[in-house]
């Protein structure tokens, strides 16, 4: 049986490294999705049979419920609450893990007094990080849902703070080692975990917690691979490394992203210093402009970009951008789609949505592609972006965003901005492009107007 089940875990393990494949590339993405699903049935249809079990009933009522929470969770919650989605797993990944490491412990620790100190090492760092994961996790989630301040929250002393309660943390796991039947130390390192979990996500806000979030991705791997260690399961120490490799790296891709180092990210307090942008709004004049001529100022157009942003996906309006695209196609007009790293709430976002609505690969274009063309573009179509085409991040340098790379639209020779209203985007900041000559305000929601649209060039 135990050969069987170390076979199963292997090709579990293989499926899960063709999954994280496959997702590098849209077009493979959902067979990659495919493959980590079969692997994950495959490493629990292991663990069944590898004779481990406890009871039957504990592992039917824990599908059971694991599966109506994850269902639910998967139709009721829209697109654009995954990052809060994808908080909320990390955080049960590492409970999981947590409660996993604390049963080990009771179980060889105080009933059996069989501790090595490799075990002792592995269930310490497990807890360690998955309680911080836990906490963290949470924050993350309550700050994007706005069931608690999304702004970062700071205080004097804060890093300081950190890490001396890391290092208490760090220094009972080290004495672990050396004592390991010390229960007390053992819970008080846990508590203080828990507690370092919320004070690391506490400074962090605004438009960082997409890093947030696969950092604590990152942690929930490592914690998992340790548990992996301490209850001697390969599927778990593969399928944690790669999460906790995958989100490490995926973590540093964002911070490149939005052009800050990540201690920066981790350490510097920022993330959206809300301006009363309406204010400002009304004092500077900009340019509006209706469906009719909107679509004139397309059909003079050979080349048109259109940028997708966050609004795009809350509308739903990418079948209806398709259709839009066609309609330009048939009259000869060039059309490309100018994807930003973090357009959108989640990594590759919009590139989700435009495939959903069967729009070509060859059309998306990545920023830095596009970016040296912009001066040849005669029309560029913002559909609910803000943030990832704000030029004060090329030139005001006391902007929170100064320094993260944008879609350089404001080059393109027309702009036509599709938004409600002047309010800010998710970094809570005034758009100077919203009052730059060359750009004209389509205002209304993006699916009502863009159908507007369709319907004006189909009379
Ligand atoms: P945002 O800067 O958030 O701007 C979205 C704009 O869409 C808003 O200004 C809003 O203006 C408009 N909008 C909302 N609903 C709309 C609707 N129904 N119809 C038309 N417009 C609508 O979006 P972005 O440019 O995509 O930038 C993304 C931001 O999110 C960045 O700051 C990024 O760092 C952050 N972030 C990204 C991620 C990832 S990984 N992608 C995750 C979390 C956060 P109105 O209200 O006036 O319509």
């Amino acid at each position: 049986m135990n050969y069987l089940t170390e076979i199963v875990y292997l090709i579990a393990s293989v499926l899960f490294i063709l999954g994280l494949k496959g997702l590098s590339h849209p077009e493979s993405a959902r067979r990659g999705m495919h493959f980590a699903e079969i692997g994950m049935l495959m490493a629990i249809v292991g663990t069944l049979v590898s004779g481990h079990i406890v009871t039957w009933t504990w592992i039917i009522t824990g599908v059971a419920i694991g599966s109506a929470i994850g269902a639910a969770m998967a139709i009721f919650m829209p697109m654009t609450a995954m990052p809060q989605r994808i908080a909320l797993s990390h955080a049960f990944g590492a409970l999981a893990a947590v409660l996993v490491g604390v049963n080990e412990y009771i179980e060889k620790g105080i009933y059996h007094q069989e501790l090595t100190t490799g075990l002792i090492g592995a269930i310490g760092f497990e807890v360690l990080f998955g309680a911080l994961t836990v906490t963290g996790s949470l924050m993350a989630f309550g700050k994007l849902s706005e069931l608690i301040k999304s702004a970062p929250i700071t205080y004097k002393g804060q890093n300081f703070i950190n890490i001396i309660l890391f290092f208490t943390a760090f220094g009972m796991f080290v004495y672990l080692i050396f004592f390991p039947y010390n229960s007390v130390i053992f819970y008080t390192m846990i508590g203080l975990s828990f507690l370092i979990g919320i004070f690391i996500v506490l400074p962090i806000g605004g438009a960082d917690m997409p890093v947030v979030i696969s950092l604590m991705n990152s942690y929930a791997g490592l914690a998992i691979a340790a548990t992996g260690f301490a209850i001697d399961n390969k599927v778990l120490i593969i399928a944690g490394s790669l999460d906790g490799a995958s989100g490490f790296i995926l973590s540093i891709i964002m911070s490149q992203a939005m052009n800050r180092s990540f201690t920066n990210v981790l350490f510097g307090a920022v993330g959206s210093s809300q301006v009363d942008v309406s204010a400002l709004a009304e004092e500077r004049p900009i340019t509006r402009v209706g469906i009719e001529d909107t679509k004139f100022i397309l059909e003079q157009a050979d080349r048109v970009v259109i940028v997708p942003g966050y609004g795009m996906a809350v509308a739903q309006a990418q079948h209806t951008v398709r259709e839009l695209s066609d309609e330009l196609d048939k009259r000869g007009i060039s059309v490309e789609f100018a994807i930003h790293p973090v357009a959108g709430r989640m990594p590759g976002h919009m590139n989700v949505l435009l495939a959903e609505a069967n729009i070509s690969y060859d059309q998306l274009l990545e920023m830095e592609t596009i970016n040296p063309t912009m001066d040849s573009v005669d029309v560029c179509i913002i559909i609910g972006a803000n943030d990832v085409v704000n030029p004060a991040a090329r030139t005001d340098k006391s902007s929170p965003i100064y320094g993260m790379p944008i879609i350089d639209v404001d080059k393109a020779k027309t702009v036509i901005v599709m938004k409600r209203s002047m309010a800010a985007g998710f970094a809570g900041i005034e758009n100077p492009l919203f009052y730059s000559p060359n750009t004209k305000m389509l205002f209304g929601d993006a699916k009502k107007v863009l159908q507007e649209l369709v319907a004006e060039f189909k009379k």
